[in-house]
């Protein structure tokens, strides 16, 4: 029941600032176009306290680095498309 994959995305005022912003729309719209809402726990948190290597997004266990609108696509791509 609760093996849904976690999606974490930094809302801190750097994070957001740097790009997150517009990420959390894309992330959100990935999960909608794919129907991915339901397996997926999608939620923003508080700055993850080191804004000089962010903007942050956590899937799973893993922290990704430096995420844009354009490589966090590439990333849940290799995350979800390998499961079908
Ligand atoms: S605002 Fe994202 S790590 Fe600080």
């Amino acid at each position: 029941m609760d093996n849904k994959k976690e999606i974490t995305i930094c809302l801190g005022s750097s994070c957001f600032a740097r790009g997150n912003k517009q990420t959390v729309k894309v992330i959100n719209d990935y999960l909608k176009n794919n129907n991915l809402e339901k397996d997926v726990f999608y939620h923003g948190n508080h700055c993850f306290g080191k804004c000089d290597k962010g903007p942050f997004v956590k899937i799973g266990d893993v922290i990704y680095e430096d995420v844009n609108t354009e490589n966090i696509i590439e990333t849940l791509d290799k995350i979800f498309k390998r499961k079908k």
